[in-house]
């Protein structure tokens, strides 16, 4: 439980408050590069931590983004003309380039240097392995771009991001992956002879009762911890998962690099970004076509309107109760909503608010469990670390020096007993030379 007050600061990201502020010192996704294909290509709009924006390639192949608004009288810019280095306001043509610069003022007479007083509101982006990443804080030199290794690897071992919109607030988002226990319930498999569903995965099975048990660590660059499952052959599977400021997170998933970002377009809705990576090999072939078009099996997503906040949009969605299907839920899942990435996660995360809608959860109401000692610690890094960005200005040093985010995930099987935490010391580094460990023991293909 929070109160209301630490509630507010760690959910709330808009310009001028303190996790906004805090959110904005570090590098983050913005947009698959995708979106982007060609060099004075469409403008598109975009909205993140609450700030309306458009974003653009221009001439040279360089993203920008500025604020949507002309500085001039405040025209969408998104109607504007994307050429030769810059993009032309609809209005009355003063021009931009991707770094806020006014390039052209025609309508000011002949020497006049009003041209040198304006400029866009500009944040500078970086294409990276399929994705554009964004930096917009105050600083005029950005802080060193991030070396996670889905921006370091070769391109052909990263694949296209997977985006699915959420419409809700980021943190009731990413708790979804700070919570193991989960698996067993939302991603269960009711029986190990139950049919397959039709659509999607089929989920876990364990036949072991009992809640995994946790072991948690706070560290420099978020937090990270295992969740200890008795498998049936004596041995111990540890499941150890990431969080890095301020909001991405590493699931073991499998033989690959997850790297997922919660990426707030403002309060109530945030995208959630997968990417992954193999370390030492190029993904296998049709990855990319596999991320891009996951939701096809549940019908894709909506036409895109105007507002950024429909990109992304799953055809199924909380207005069709996520494709609920209660046959399925009788005798094959315990969760009827189709296993199809985190559709199920969001069905749950989605639908957390109080009875006027507010589509934020007031967690003045819960009643926090043994299971959530993850989703606890993780809260406490961020409201502590955003009070210390807002009281004194210090930053975790991930922000400085990325290289203490590199790090890794991974799935364990251990002898009974072990010391995980020794055991895996290599092997949750990125630079520790081992392999990502074992395929999750629980899923049923
Ligand atoms: S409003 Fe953009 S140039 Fe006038
Ligand atoms: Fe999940």
């Amino acid at each position: 439980m929070l109160n209301r007050e630490d509630n507010e600061l760690l959910c709330r990201v808009g310009p001028g408050t303190p996790m906004g502020n805090f959110m904005r010192e570090f590098w983050f996704p913005a947009l698959p590069s995708r979106e982007f294909p060609e060099s004075d290509g469409d403008i598109k709009r975009m909205r993140l931590l609450g700030e309306n924006l458009v974003m653009f390639r221009d001439t040279n192949g360089n993203m920008g983004a500025i604020a949507e608004a002309c500085p001039h009288r405040g025209a969408s810019m998104y109607f504007g003309r994307n050429e030769c280095e810059g993009i032309r306001c609809p209005y009355h043509g003063w021009k931009f380039d991707i770094t806020g610069k006014c390039v052209d003022m025609p309508t000011e007479p002949e020497g006049s240097n009003f041209i040198n007083k304006v400029r866009a509101r500009a944040y500078p982006c970086r294409d990276v392995n399929k994705m554009v990443w964004i930096y917009m804080g105050p600083r005029a030199e950005p802080p060193p771009f991030p070396n996670y290794e889905v921006n370091t690897l070769p391109y052909d071992r990263v694949s296209e991001p997977n985006v699915m919109m959420e419409e809700a607030n980021w943190m009731q988002n990413m708790e979804g992956d700070l919570d193991s226990v989960h698996l067993d319930w939302v991603h269960k498999r009711l029986s190990k002879d139950a049919p397959p569903p039709p659509i999607g995965t089929h989920g876990f099975y364990n036949p072991d009762p009992r809640p995994p048990e946790f072991d948690v660590h706070e560290s420099e660059y978020g937090a990270f911890y295992s969740a200890m499952r008795n498998m049936q052959d004596g041995q111990e599977w540890h499941r150890i998962n990431q969080f890095i400021f301020p909001f991405f997170t590493m699931i073991s998933a499998g033989p690959t690099v997850n790297f997922r970002s919660f990426v707030p377009l403002d309060d109530h809705h945030a995208m959630l970004i997968t990417q992954s990576a193999h370390p030492d090999q190029p993904m296998p072939p049709g990855t990319d076509e596999r991320m891009v078009n996951a939701f096809d099996e549940v019908g894709g997503y909506i036409e895109r309107s105007h507002d950024p906040r429909s990109y992304f949009m799953t055809v199924a969605n909380k207005r069709n109760d996520f494709w609920l299907d209660r046959e399925v839920q009788k005798d094959r899942m315990y969760n009827g909503i189709p296993f199809v990435m985190n559709l199920p996660d969001r069905a749950m995360t989605e639908l957390m608010c109080s009875d006027d809608g507010e589509p934020l959860y007031d967690r003045t109401q819960e009643h926090l469990g043994t299971s959530d000692v993850y989703v606890i610690a993780v809260r406490r890094q961020l409201i502590r670390a955003a009070k210390a960005f807002r009281d004194n200005g210090s930053l975790p040093p991930n922000v400085e020096n990325p290289d203490t985010g590199r790090v890794r995930m991974g799935s364990f099987l251990l002898p009974k007993g072990s010391d995980w935490l020794a055991e895996t010391a290599e092997a949750r580094l990125a630079d520790g030379g081992q392999p990502i460990g074992c395929d999750v023991p629980l899923i049923i293909e």
